[in-house]
């Protein structure tokens, strides 16, 4: 993996010919409040005990580049979300070990309440998050972790539920997370307390995690072309 690090309001890549330094641009206030808002209505369907089939609102598609074949890209789903702020994460982390250490003795489905309510309140407000990244684990290494080594240039597309289909191109710089980073256990704490939701397959581990540097974001929210007849 080439080396990646962030000071302030630039990541800079570290390779061979030198090191080449991007600017940060952060997530709009619109983006940050979409993952917020959509989330808080995921908690409360979650507590319904609705099923949930799709959140797009969590699972951009990843582009990632590749030098090898005809096609220099390749596209994957990735659970990528919002991470708290550095000077929350430590009081975070505790409150999700203290749920999961309680939830291991209660069965799982009695201590919904309990951990819907930790995660509500990390959701509380945008500003809770750092609007400079997004976050998220690698399960199975494959082409898109193997291309990121080679180019940790790569996109994030987004696409929430219709009729709006609120959508979001995010251009990153991509850093790897190793297991003792708290932003990691942040992401894996948090991933550990839906484990065995149904909308989840299980997975009995993350090898690492991911910051994605936030250096350029497009709104590709469709709107029509024509006037909607009057009813
Ligand atoms: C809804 C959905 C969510 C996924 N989330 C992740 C994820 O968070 N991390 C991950 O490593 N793979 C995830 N995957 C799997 C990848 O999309 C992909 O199958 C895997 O990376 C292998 O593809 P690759 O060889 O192109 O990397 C997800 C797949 C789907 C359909």
């Amino acid at each position: 993996m080439r080396k990646v690090r962030a000071k302030g309001k630039q990541v800079e890549v570290i390779q061979s010919g030198g090191v080449r330094k991007l600017e940060i641009s952060g997530l709009p206030k619109d983006f940050m409040e979409w993952q917020v808002e959509s989330r808080k209505e995921l908690f409360n369907r979650i507590e319904r005990g609705e099923f949930i089939a799709m959140f797009g609102v969590h699972l951009p598609v990843l582009v990632t580049l590749t030098q090898e074949g005809a096609f220099p890209f390749n596209t994957g789903n990735r659970g990528a979300g919002l991470v708290p702020k550095a000077e929350r994460l430590e009081s975070y982390l505790h409150s999700l070990r203290e749920c999961l250490t309680r939830t291991k003795e209660n069965p799982w489905k009695e201590s919904l309440r309990d951990r819907l309510s930790i995660i509500k309140e990390i959701y509380s407000k945008t500003e809770n998050f750092d609007e400079r990244m997004l976050g998220g684990l690698e399960i199975f290494e494959g082409k898109a972790y193997k291309n990121m080594q080679e180019n940790p240039l790569v996109s994030l597309h987004y696409t929430g539920p219709g009729p709006t289909y609120l959508s979001y191109q995010v251009n990153c710089v991509t850093e790897v997370l190793p297991a003792e980073d708290s932003r990691y256990q942040f992401l894996h704490l948090t991933r550990r307390l839906f484990e065995h939701e149904r909308f989840h397959i299980p997975q009995p581990e993350f090898p690492f995690g991911y910051i994605f540097w936030v250096c350029e974001v497009y709104n590709k929210t469709p709107r029509t072309k024509v006037k909607r007849p009057s009813t």
